[in-house]
C-alpha cells in the first residue's frame, strides 16, 4: 500500500495528472507526510516562497439561500444579521489598502440588497484604489457578472462545494448543481480570475466522491481552489437532513483537517502553479492550520480585514478566529507568522501565472 502511493505521489510531482482511483488512494488513511513534502516541494519550485495575502471584507450575513450546512442560511433565526452600506465597504477597503494589502475580498451572503448598480459602483470605487478585486458573492445571472466584470472586479470566488448530485441536493436546497457549474462557466468565460473550491468531510461524502470534486477543479481549470474543512454549525439541521449522526466533534475537527490538507496537497501536484489559500477554517479547527496548510502546498492567505462586532456575526461555523481582532493585528500576526517559517509577503497583487 505505502509503496503504491509512493508510486503515486512520485509519478504526479512529474506528470501533474493523476487518474481518480490514484486520488482515491492518496486520500484513504494511512501516513501522508511524503504527500505533504512532495506537494511543498512543488508549490516551492513554481511559486517560490512568497505568501499572497488577501483581505477579506465580509460585508452582509443576509442571504436568501438555505444550504443546509451554513449559519447564513435564512431560516437560521438565531443569527444576528448585519449589512456593511457600500460608502463603508469603500472606506474598509481603503482601510486595508492602508494596511498594505494588494488585493481585497468581497464575501456575503446572497443579499439582493446588494443591487448590479450599487455593486458596479463599490467595484468602480475600489478599483479606482489600484488594488485588485475578488468578489465571492454567490450565483448571480451572467449579465451580472459581466457588470461586476465591466466595472473592474478582476477575481470571482465560487466553490463548487461539491460534484456528487446526492449530496448538493440534499445540501444546497433550491439550488442545482448544474446552475452552479453554470455559474463558474460563465465566470471564467468573462476572463476572471477563476476561484473555485470544496467542502471537505460533509456528512455522506465519500473519498471517491471527492476525488471527482478534484478532477472537476482540475477540468475547468481553477486559478484559485479554496479547501474547506466542513465545521459543524449546531444552528444548522445538517445531522437531521443527513440522517448521519454528529459523532465525536473533536475527531471529526481532526479527520477533516487532515482529509483537507490531503485535498489541497493533491491539488498542488495536479495545478503546479495555481493559487491555494490556507483556508480560515482550517486554523479554525486545527490552531496552526494556516502555517501547516502553507507547508504543504498552499501559498494564499485571506486575513480579516472586516471591522467591530461583525466579524463575530458572520458565523458560517462556530469558533471562528479572529472575531475579537482588528484588521491591523492580523495583518501583523499574519505576516510574523508568515516570516517564522522563512517565507514573505508578496508585495504584488499575485495574479496566477501559468507555467504549465
Ligand atoms: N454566499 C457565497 C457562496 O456561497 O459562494 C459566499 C459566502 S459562503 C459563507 C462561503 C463559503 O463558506 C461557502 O462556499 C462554503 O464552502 C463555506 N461554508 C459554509 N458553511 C460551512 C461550514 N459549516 N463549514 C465550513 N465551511 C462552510
Ligand atoms: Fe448563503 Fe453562501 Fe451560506 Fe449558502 S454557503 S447559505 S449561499 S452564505
Ligand atoms: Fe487574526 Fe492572527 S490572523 S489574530
Amino acid at each position: 500500500m505505502k509503496e503504491k502511493s509512493t508510486e503515486i505521489i512520485n509519478k504526479s510531482a512529474q506528470s501533474h495528472t493523476l487518474s481518480e482511483d490514484e486520488i482515491a488512494e492518496l486520500l484513504k488513511a494511512g501516513d501522508a507526510s511524503l504527500l505533504f513534502k512532495t506537494s511543498d516541494a512543488v508549490r516551492k519550485k513554481y511559486l517560490g516562497e512568497e505568501v499572497h495575502l488577501r483581505a477579506l471584507i465580509e460585508f452582509s450575513n443576509y442571504c436568501k439561500q438555505n444550504c443546509v450546512y451554513c449559519g447564513l442560511r435564512r431560516d437560521n433565526a438565531r443569527l444576528n444579521r448585519y449589512r456593511i452600506e457600500p460608502e463603508d465597504i469603500i472606506r474598509l477597503a481603503k482601510k486595508a489598502k492602508g494596511y498594505g494589502y494588494k488585493t481585497v475580498v468581497l464575501q456575503s451572503g446572497e443579499d439582493p440588497y446588494y443591487t448590479t448598480e450599487k455593486m458596479v459602483k463599490i467595484i468602480s470605487e475600489i478599483k479606482k484604489l489600484d488594488i485588485a478585486l475578488t468578489l465571492s458573492i454567490g450565483e448571480k445571472t451572467y449579465g451580472q457578472y459581466k457588470a461586476f466584470r465591466d466595472a473592474g472586479a478582476d477575481r470571482y470566488l465560487l466553490r463548487i462545494e461539491t460534484t456528487d448530485e446526492e449530496l448538493y441536493a440534499k445540501y444546497d436546497p433550491g439550488m442545482s448543481l448544474e446552475n452552479r457549474k453554470k455559474c463558474l462557466e460563465n465566470i471564467k468565460s468573462l476572463g476572471y480570475e477563476t476561484g473555485s473550491g470544496i467542502l471537505v468531510g460533509l456528512p455522506g461524502q465519500t473519498v471517491e466522491s471527492i476525488a471527482k470534486d478534484i478532477l472537476y477543479l482540475k477540468f475547468i481549470p481553477v486559478d484559485m481552489a479554496g479547501i474547506g474543512p466542513f465545521i459543524y454549525n449546531p444552528d444548522t439541521p445538517i445531522y437531521e437532513i443527513s440522517g448521519e449522526e454528529s459523532k465525536d466533534e473533536q475527531l471529526n475537527k481532526k479527520n477533516n483537517f487532515e482529509l483537507s490538507l490531503r485535498v489541497m496537497a493533491i491539488l498542488r501536484l495536479l495545478m503546479p502553479d495555481i493559487n491555494i489559500p490556507a483556508t480560515t477554517a482550517m486554523e479554525t479547527i486545527n490552531c496552526n492550520g494556516r502555517i501547516t496548510a502553507l507547508q504543504s502546498g498552499a501559498n494564499v492567505v485571506m486575513p480579516n480585514a472586516t471591522e467591530g462586532d461583525y466579524r463575530k456575526f458572520y458565523e458560517i461555523y462556530p469558533g471562528k478566529i479572529c472575531v475579537s481582532e482588528s484588521p491591523a493585528h492580523c495583518r501583523l500576526c499574519i505576516t510574523n507568522k508568515i516570516n517564522s517559517i522563512g517565507r514573505s509577503v508578496c508585495k504584488h497583487k499575485g495574479f496566477h501565472k501559468r507555467a504549465v
